[in-house]
């Protein structure tokens, strides 16, 4: 079944029929539409983290996204809401985990706004003070090279030092505001 964008957008008069119609003014994607839409893309989702003095702080993100081989880099999308990224924007290097396919509970309290994030979390730090969840399905350390206008987030560019894959554990997957795990095709 085909279906139809949702968009009240209408040919101009004039315009011959064949013409595509104009694209919808972005006020007409609203928040909650587009809070769908994003969810409905599977993600997997990565707690980025430092030491700051001898305490960790980190987030959970999901939009982690790799950009490029060469030089090693990847980019991650930072609400300008958040009370945690300008903390570890400080951070000369950061620890990017991929949580495991058990990590969901670990994922929503690295996310959480109550109490210590860390309480229960068994982490290590990197001898430059990065933070890394143990028993996550890969680590990565990176260092920032740039930060972008995203409109109500920050674009995030990271040049990559290490990384440090654990073969074997299975990723856990965000989609539609659940937690999945992979299940293999065919
Ligand atoms: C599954 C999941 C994915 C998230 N992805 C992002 C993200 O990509 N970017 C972001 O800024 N916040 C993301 N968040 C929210 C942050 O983890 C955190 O709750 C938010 O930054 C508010 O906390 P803070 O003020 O300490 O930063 C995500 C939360 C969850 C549960």
């Amino acid at each position: 079944m085909v279906k139809t964008m949702a968009t009240s957008a209408q040919h101009p008069p004039g315009a011959p029929a064949w013409a595509p119609a104009p694209a919808p003014a972005p006020a007409e994607l609203d928040a909650g539409t587009l809070r769908q839409a994003f969810g409905a893309y599977p993600t997997g989702v990565v707690a980025i983290s430092a030491l700051r003095g001898n305490e960790p702080v980190g987030f959970a993100a999901s939009s982690f996204v790799s950009i490029s081989l060469q030089p090693p880099m990847a980019a991650v999308s930072v609400a300008r809401t958040s009370t945690t990224w300008p903390l570890l924007a400080e951070a000369s290097v950061l620890g990017l985990s991929v949580l495991s396919h058990g990590q969901g509970a670990l994922c929503r309290r690295l996310a959480s706004r109550d109490g210590n994030r860390f309480d229960g979390v068994s982490w290590q730090p990197t001898a430059e003070g990065a933070v890394l969840i143990e028993d996550a399905a890969l680590w990565l350390t990176a260092r920032v090279n740039a930060v972008y206008d995203g409109g109500d987030h920050e674009i995030v560019l990271m040049e990559l030092l290490t990384a440090e894959l654990f073969s074997g554990v299975e990723p856990l997957v965000f989609h539609t505001s659940q937690f999945r795990e992979l299940i293999p095709h065919g």
